[in-house]
Parts: C-alpha cells; sequence; structure tokens
C-alpha cells in the first residue's frame, strides 16, 4: 500500500479543536480499513511565533514541500494583531500558497438535505447540491502589472489595475478542472468575459485548446461569467465543476458558499503544480478562521475541516468511496438532528460539542 503522508498544521483558535475531530476520523481509517496515514504535525500561525519568532519556519516549509497533502486548522487571532506585517500568522499561510505554488484554489458548494433551511434559495433548489468552483488563484487582476494609483495630469487620479493571463497560467487551472471534473460528474463549465474581454477570448480559447487535445472525455461548456451568476442562485444544480479566473472566482465561490449555509460547513482545498506519484502538491483547509469568540469553549463545529480531509481522500489519494464514507456519516449525523451551537436557531434545542460531534462522525 502506498505511504500516504499529511502534514498537520493546526493553528490557532478554534484550529487545534476542529482538527483533534480529524485525528479521530484518520484514527478511524487506521483501525477499521487497515489504510494508515503517515501524520507528522508542526506549527503555523501564531503558534510557530510563539514557539520560535516567525509565523512559519523554514523546516515547516521544507517539509510541506515534500507530503502528500497539508491540512491546515486556521491562523490568526487578536493576541497577534499589534505584530509586524511580515511576522503575522496570516504571512506563513501566505508562504505555504506561494512556495508551493497553490494556483487552483477548491471551493465545493455541497448541501447537506439536513440543513437546506440554513440556505437563502429554497430547499428544492439547493437540495442534493453539490458543485464545485475552482478559482485561479496566483494570477488575473490581483496581480497583473501595470497597477496603483497616479494623477491624471487633470487634477484628478487615476486607478489602474491589469488582468493578465498567460497561456500556461490557463491551461494548467483548466487541466486541474478537468482532473476534478473526471473523479466527479465529468463535466466543466467555464466562466469568463469573453464578449468584453481579450484576456477572457484568451481564456475561453485556451480552455477549449486542454479540452480537445487532453479531456475530449469530459463534457465542456462556456459561460459569461455575469449569466453564470445569475445561473449559479437560479439554479447550481446544473453544474458539476465552474472553472473561472481569480476575480471572478472569488465572488461566485463566496455567493455559492452562501448557497449552503454555514462557515463553520465550508472545506476548501488549493492545488499546485503535479510533484510526485502523479499527485499535485495540495494543501486543505476550512474555509472559517480562528474564531477567537468561541475557542476554547467546545463550540467549534468540526465539520468544515473533516470535509476538508475527505476532500483530501478523493484529491490527493484518489480514495474517492473513502471520501463518501466520511461524508455519509456528515450527512447521518446531522440528518439526526445533530447540531453545533453555530447550526442552531432559537428553537431551544441542545447543542453538542466539538467533541462530541466528531465521536458522532466517527460512530456513523
Ligand atoms: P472567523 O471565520 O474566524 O469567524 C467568523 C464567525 O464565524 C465568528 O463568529 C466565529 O465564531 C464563527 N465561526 C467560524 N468558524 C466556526 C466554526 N468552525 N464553528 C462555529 N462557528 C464558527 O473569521 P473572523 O472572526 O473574521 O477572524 C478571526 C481570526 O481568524 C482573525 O485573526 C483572522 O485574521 C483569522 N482568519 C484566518 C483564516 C485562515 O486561517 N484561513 C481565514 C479567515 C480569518
Ligand atoms: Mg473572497
Amino acid at each position: 500500500m502506498p505511504n500516504h503522508s499529511i502534514l498537520i498544521l493546526p493553528g490557532d483558535g478554534i484550529g487545534p479543536e476542529v482538527m483533534a475531530e480529524v485525528r479521530k476520523v484518520i484514527n478511524w481509517f487506521a483501525t477499521h480499513r487497515n489504510l494508515s496515514f503517515d501524520v507528522t504535525e508542526d506549527l503555523v500561525g501564531g503558534a510557530a511565533y510563539d514557539a520560535h519568532g516567525k509565523p512559519l519556519s523554514d523546516e515547516t516549509m521544507a517539509h510541506a514541500q515534500a507530503v502528500d497533502a497539508v491540512l491546515l486548522g486556521a491562523v490568526g487571532g487578536p493576541k497577534y494583531d499589534d505584530l509586524d506585517f511580515s511576522l503575522k500568522p496570516e504571512r506563513g499561510l501566505l508562504r505555504l500558497r506561494k512556495e508551493m505554488d497553490l494556483f487552483a484554489n477548491l471551493r465545493p458548494a455541497q448541501c447537506f438535505d439536513a440543513l437546506a433551511g440554513f440556505s437563502s434559495l429554497k430547499p428544492e433548489i439547493v437540495s442534493g447540491l453539490d458543485i464545485m468552483i475552482v478559482r485561479e488563484l496566483t494570477s488575473g487582476i490581483y496581480f497583473g502589472e501595470p497597477r496603483g494609483i497616479h494623477d491624471d495630469g487633470d487634477g484628478g487620479r487615476v486607478g489602474i489595475n491589469t488582468q493578465r493571463y498567460t497561456t500556461e497560467e490557463i491551461r494548467r487551472v483548466a487541466r486541474a478542472a478537468f482532473d476534478l471534473a473526471r473523479k466527479r460528474d465529468n463535466r466543466v463549465c467555464s466562466m469568463e468575459k469573453a464578449n468584453v474581454m481579450e484576456s477572457g477570448i484568451l481564456w475561453r480559447e485556451e480552455v477549449s485548446w486542454v479540452h480537445e487535445h487532453e479531456y475530449p472525455d469530459v463534457a465542456l461548456t462556456h459561460m459569461y461569467a455575469d449569466a453564470g451568476a445569475m445561473q449559479l442562485v437560479r439554479n447550481p444544480k446544473q453544474f458539476d465543476v465552474i472553472v473561472t479566473d481569480n476575480l471572478f472566482g472569488d465572488l461566485l465561490s463566496d455567493a455559492a458558499a452562501m448557497l449552503t449555509g454555514s462557515l463553520g460547513m465550508l472545506p476548501s482545498a488549493s492545488l499546485g503544480a503535479i510533484a510526485r506519484n502523479g499527485l499535485p502538491k495540495a494543501l486543505y483547509e476550512p474555509v472559517h478562521g480562528s474564531a477567537p469568540d468561541i475557542a476554547g469553549q467546545g463550540k467549534a463545529n468540526p465539520i468544515a475541516c473533516i470535509l476538508s480531509f475527505a476532500m483530501a481522500l478523493r484529491y490527493s489519494f484518489d480514495l474517492g468511496a473513502e471520501a463518501d464514507l466520511v461524508e455519509g456519516a456528515v450527512e447521518a449525523v446531522l440528518a439526526r438532528g445533530l447540531r453545533t451551537a453555530d447550526l442552531l436557531g432559537e428553537d431551544g434545542t441542545e447543542p453538542v460539542t466539538t467533541s462530541e460531534m466528531g465521536d458522532a462522525i466517527v460512530a456513523a
């Protein structure tokens, strides 16, 4: 059996609390499925700063480059707010993303039936929803030159940002999306504004090129991103994988996340180039932060972090059946009515603790 290596970086606040529940799931696979992961744990963010004065040590960075998957909790907290910019906890996460060259950000929007009432849309529109937005993360308008604010020479000012994409930047994120689609429902919808932007024309041409030459078995459609935004709230279940640029992906993935409810439920992944064993470099993390307001109280919902591990199973280790098992267990405990505090209204139901939720998922 291959040796699946995972580096766990719990980080700060509720990070260690939710990661402890992921550990239980990992241990379950070792005990019950003879599936053992080579797990090591290290520090990131404020925890790393406290230990050695930096939000990510060179040793930890090298280790992250060497493993099959990195699983991160969350970083940051009020204790670190006054630190110099270069020492802030989030710099540790940014260094990981940059040095691992994680160019494809994966944000699933998955609706568990028991929580369909949480959505701002009608339950029948979101029930059973399972889509994946792939956002290009390291290029585009947030990075393009020229940029800046200048005098316009006429007494006013001008603000400039540049949308810039190269062939290779588009092709590599397109490949990531097509690879994912093959592990899902085999459909990709690419979104840009080829009607008004040259970078959008190139995007459409290059995604089509990758499709034609490398992934003709996957169904590909194109949509203008504004029309895509409408379709996402009108009938989100029509999509499987959506691939789009950094700016449109930022907006569309946040909107899609809210189709399904609570921050405590949302996993994510960031993938880089194929490194070894044909696996992409990968970092998995919940979308939420360190939640200092509830840290240390046993209130955190561990599901976002557990679902991030399920993504690692599916996309880094090609263990789709095992990922289904974890997601099915989450579905089952929610269907039984188990709720952490963030998933409860004012109806007087008693919330379960972080640890009780983790135990219930493992039992299921
Ligand atoms: P946050 O995501 O930590 O919290 C926002 C709200 O959601 C809070 O009320 C919190 O209690 C709640 N919440 C978040 N995750 C939850 C969970 N798993 N279960 C139950 N409730 C949950 O965002 P906020 O408050 O803006 O930032 C707090 C700290 O986290 C800051 O230092 C920020 O820089 C950092 N942060 C780190 C991120 C990361 O590590 N990727 C992402 C976002 C923020
Ligand atoms: Mg955003």
